[in-house]
Formats: structure tokens, C-alpha cells, sequence
């Protein structure tokens, strides 16, 4: 491979940067900071690079690709890559990889806490002790909503969505899928999930959990007519993209009662403003876009960007291709 310069858009987990270390031919750029480099700063940076791994806070657009003439590939470490602009990158014959699989049972795990926090009102609770309210047991006290024996829809059914689907398994759930390109019957019996329209998911799951990608289609799938036809008092939990929901109706829906809870590890915008309506809510679990976080999928995720990377800038095929048209 040619010299190579690569651009890491922050410190990601040693063994990706290693394996990116490893190589003589590869200078390998990393944004220090914990916050990401501004647009302005991400176009300076990779102006004279090869390659770039970006991450889901990095916008990736065409006037951005157009300013680093030199670039060979752009290797997103997440699965989503929904701020890159595919178009652009393919229009280009540019390579683009993520990492999908690997963050499979971390996500859905984390789908589940939320469920279960929501459900349960686990951080109302923690805040409800921290604040010495808790003088003693009480018949009504934070009362929640059964998980085990309840209906869960799951919008969206690739790996994540049958992850989930598999957990509900040990609660007895019975467990019903919308699937935008239709029924997955090779993944049902697996999962003991069945196909539903989206309507009759809306209308009769106690849980909702979303498992799309956001995309012009699922952009405010989950708006106030997809809300109004929620059964009274379910719990919907988002581990896909803030876009997907209409964050205002969303809010009216959680304080009208529609809504019991909600869980979210993802919002729109991230980070939310600290004057979000949302975040005066007692009903609802907030965290900061960490379903992928454990250590291990971390590791992995750092360790297939690095590798669709050097796959990229030796000219081969990379692993995991977005837009493998690209090679047609
Ligand atoms: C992804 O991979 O798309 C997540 O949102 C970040 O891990």
C-alpha cells in the first residue's frame, strides 16, 4: 500500500488503533479530544488523507468528501451510518465499511435495560433514595408495570430487532415484528417472533422497541398519528436513531399518558439541550447513545474499522462494504 495518511476521528479502543499502528506505511491521525472535531476542523483534518474512520457524531457529507481529493476509503465504526452521505461516497467509487454483528447482543442487552428501568422505574427510584425521600415501604410506592407474560412489537427485525426478540423469550412475552421489507420467516422460529402490520403493533404491544435505521422512510415513523394508535400506557424503548421519533410528540404522548415511559439511548439532537421538555420528565430513561458500549463490542467495533481500513488503502475489497457497488 501506498504511504497512507488515516484520520481517526477520536481515540478509539487501543486494539483498532494498534492494528492501524502496525502498519509503516499507515500515519495515523488521532482527534484527542473527547468531543468531536467541528465540521470545519473534520474538513481540515482529512483534506490531505486516505483514509478516514469516522464515527456516528462525524458528518460525512458530499462538500466534505469533495475537499480530500485523496481519499480511498471512510470506515465508520458503528453499524448505523446514517451521517455519512452514501451517495456521495458511491457517486465517488468510494469505499465505505461499518461494523455490523459485532454490537448485535450488546445493543439488544441494552434495548432490555432500558425496557426494564422503564418498566420498573429503576432511575426513578435511584433519584427518588438519593434525594432521602425514601422514609419507608409503601403499598403504592413507584409501582411499575409487569415485563413477564406482556406483548412486545419489535419495529424493525434484522440482528438487533431478533436479538431482542430472543431475550423476550425468558419473560414469556409473545413477541410480534414489523419489518419494512416485509416478514423474515427464516427468523422466526429462532426468535419465536411473528409478523404484524405496523398498525396492529402500535395498537396492541404493551412494549415498543425500535430497530430500524433512520433513513428517509423511518425519518418520524414514530409521529403523533403513529402515537395516537399506541394502546394506552405502553412503553416504547429506542436504541436505533433519534430521527426515527418525533421527539415533540413523543413528549406530548409521555405527559398525556399514552405513553407510561419510554427508554432512550438515542435522541435527536445528541447531545439533547438541557432544555429539553424530555428532561423534565419522571417517565422517562435517558442514556447517551451507549447500547453498543460494553468493553468487548467496543473492542470488536475498533478492531473491524481498523480492518476494513487497511483493506481499503491495500485496494481490496473491504470486509464490511455499505456500498459494494462501488467494486461493480
Ligand atoms: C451504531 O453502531 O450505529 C451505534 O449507534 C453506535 O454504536
Amino acid at each position: 500500500m501506498p504511504n497512507s495518511k488515516v484520520f481517526v476521528t477520536r481515540a478509539i479502543p487501543a486494539d483498532g488503533l494498534a492494528l492501524l499502528n502496525g502498519q509503516s506505511e499507515v500515519e495515523v491521525d488521532v482527534w484527542p479530544d473527547m468531543l468531536p472535531p467541528t465540521y470545519e476542523e473534520l474538513t481540515q483534518r482529512v483534506r490531505d488523507c486516505a483514509g478516514l474512520i469516522s464515527l456516528v457524531t462525524d458528518r460525512v457529507d458530499a462538500p466534505l468528501l469533495a475537499a480530500a481529493p485523496n481519499l480511498r476509503v471512510v470506515s465508520q465504526m458503528a453499524v448505523g451510518f446514517d451521517n455519512i452521505d452514501l451517495a456521495a461516497a458511491t457517486a465517488r467509487r468510494l469505499p465505505v465499511g461499518n461494523t455490523p454483528g459485532v454490537l448485535t447482543d450488546a445493543t439488544a442487552d441494552f434495548a432490555w435495560a432500558l425496557l426494564m428501568a422503564a418498566a420498573r422505574r429503576v432511575v426513578e427510584g435511584d433519584r427518588f433514595v438519593r434525594a432521602g425521600h425514601w422514609k419507608a415501604w409503601h403499598p403504592t410506592l413507584l409501582v411499575g408495570l409487569e415485563v413477564h407474560g406482556a406483548s412486545l412489537g419489535l419495529i424493525g427485525f434484522g440482528r438487533i430487532g431478533q436479538a431482542v426478540a430472543r431475550r423476550a423469550r425468558g419473560f414469556d412475552m409473545r413477541v410480534r415484528y414489523y419489518n419494512g421489507s416485509g416478514p423474515v420467516p427464516e427468523a422466526e422460529a429462532a426468535s419465536g417472533a411473528t409478523y404484524a402490520p405496523l398498525d396492529t403493533l402500535l395498537a396492541e404491544s404493551d412494549f415498543l422497541s425500535l430497530h430500524v435505521p433512520l433513513t428517509l422512510a423511518t425519518r418520524h415513523l414514530i409521529n403523533a398519528t403513529a402515537l395516537a394508535k399506541v394502546k394506552r400506557g405502553a412503553i416504547l424503548v429506542n436504541t436505533a436513531r433519534g430521527g426515527v421519533v418525533d421527539q415533540a410528540a413523543l413528549h406530548a404522548a409521555l405527559t398525556s399518558g399514552r405513553l407510561a415511559a419510554a427508554g432512550l439511548d438515542v435522541t435527536d439532537p445528541e447531545p439533547l439541550p438541557m432544555n429539553s421538555p424530555l428532561l423534565q420528565l419522571e417517565n422517562v430513561v435517558i442514556a447517551p447513545h451507549i447500547a453498543s458500549g460494553s468493553l468487548q463490542a467496543r473492542t470488536r467495533m475498533a478492531t473491524m474499522a481498523a480492518e476494513n481500513m487497511l483493506a481499503g488503502l491495500r485496494g481490496d475489497r473491504l470486509p464490511y462494504c455499505v456500498n459494494p457497488e462501488v467494486y461493480g
